[in-house]
């Protein structure tokens, strides 16, 4: 994959694009801070805002935190988070949907610039980690036929 599908393939544009410009990288590296050491699907040279944007984007689509895929302890300085490892199942599955969502966008919509994006993982996901199949039970989506005259309410 080229350096511009990658950018595709990030799936939640609207929040990477908005860090980007928004937060320049702090100083004198950091947990977060490149040379990343395991990045099989983002570009090698993808920024600090790009990265980071897209994990915020993947944490808030899923509403999950970091350590659903990364390893690491809830409260622990990042520092001590290993980012780069593989160990946890949820991290390969997320690279695996990053590559649906660019396969979707390229070839079922024909995108072909980062900025004209149309799935991301919040279009399934919403919040959730099991996107659902069906509508709620309790939710009728179903408008009332244009002849009825809606009851006053
Ligand atoms: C839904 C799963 C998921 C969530 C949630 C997530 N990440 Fe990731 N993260 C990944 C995947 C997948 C990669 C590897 C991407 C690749 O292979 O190109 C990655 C890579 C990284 C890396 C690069 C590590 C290296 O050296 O290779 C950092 C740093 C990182 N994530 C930080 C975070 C932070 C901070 C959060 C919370 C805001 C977060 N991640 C939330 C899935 C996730
Ligand atoms: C076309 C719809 C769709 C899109 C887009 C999508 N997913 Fe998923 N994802 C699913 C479905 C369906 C499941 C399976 C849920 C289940 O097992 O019930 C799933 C499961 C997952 C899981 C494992 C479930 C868990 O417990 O954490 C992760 C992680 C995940 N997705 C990450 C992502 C990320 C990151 C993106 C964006 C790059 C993304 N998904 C985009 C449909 C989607």
């Amino acid at each position: 994959m080229n350096r511009e599908k990658l950018a595709l393939a990030a799936g939640c544009a609207a929040f990477a694009a908005a860090v980007a410009t928004a937060q320049a990288p702090p100083p004198g590296g950091g947990p977060l801070a490149p040379p990343y050491k395991n990045l099989q699907v983002f570009p090698k040279d993808i920024t600090q805002p790009q990265l980071v944007g897209n994990m915020k984007g993947f944490a808030q689509a899923l509403g999950v935190r970091c350590i659903h895929c990364h390893v690491g302890t809830e409260g622990q300085p990042l520092s001590t988070f290993d980012f780069a490892s593989d160990a946890k199942p949820t991290k390969l599955i997320a690279r695996k949907m990053l590559a649906m969502v660019h396969r979707i966008n390229e070839k079922e919509f024909g995108v072909t610039e980062f900025k004209d994006v149309k799935v991301t993982c919040f279009t399934c996901h919403r919040g959730s980690t099991k996107p659902l199949t069906a509508p709620p039970p309790d939710v009728n989506l179903v408008p009332p036929p244009p002849a009825t005259t809606p009851k006053a309410s």
